[in-house]
């Protein structure tokens, strides 16, 4: 049985997240979506948010399971017996930016990243982004699933409050 790992911050998942799943899905006979935690990002919504909106948002796909990554990526592709991580390309960009990590995880733990190019017509869709034209009132619901277009205005209503997040008793959420 091959099992692929999709990585990421999914802060929130965006549809562009879940056209990435599903390609993995189609190569792989088992998905594990890792909700990872990326040092350079504070993060709007908490660790167990992240877990359960892509959770509620993979459901209907059969092989695919939603997990914390809690520490290393590599280590948990490893412990998972995961034959490679999965991780979609928008642009040039994106390949700067994974190429380091495709070559560490490698480095540590001999897993291959495996790309696959997203669907042209969502190239545009990023976390950041949705969560910034969902701050400003914009309309989200054909960039991300409908669970997490329900989420966004309370978690944004709460960082803008300055409310602490339930995982977080001292700081605000604050968004990257
Ligand atoms: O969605 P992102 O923020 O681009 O995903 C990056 C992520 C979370 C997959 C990456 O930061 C990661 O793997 N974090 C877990 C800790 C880790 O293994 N760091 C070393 C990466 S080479």
């Amino acid at each position: 049985m091959t099992l692929a790992v999709c990585p990421g911050s999914f802060d929130p998942i965006t549809l562009g997240h879940l056209d990435v799943v599903r390609r993995a899905a189609d190569m792989f006979d088992r998905v594990i979506v890792g909700v990872a935690r990326n040092t350079s990002k504070s993060y709007l919504f908490t660790d167990e948010e992240r877990v359960d909106l892509a959770r509620a948002a993979t459901a209907h796909l059969g092989a695919v399971d939603v997990q914390l990554v809690p520490g290393l990526l590599a280590q948990f592709c490893k412990d998972a017996g995961a034959n490679a991580i999965v991780k979609g390309l928008r642009g040039g960009a994106d390949v700067d930016a994974e190429q380091p990590m495709a070559l560490m995880n490698r480095h540590i733990s001999g897993v291959e990243t495996v790309f696959v190019l997203g669907d042209p017509a969502l190239a545009h869709v990023a976390s950041s982004l949705v969560k910034d034209v969902a701050r400003y009132g914009g309309d989200v619901l054909d960039l991300v699933p409908e669970g997490v277009a329900h989420a966004l205005p309370t978690a944004l209503r709460r960082a803008t409050a300055g409310i602490a997040r339930p995982d977080s008793p001292r700081s605000p959420g604050v968004t990257a």
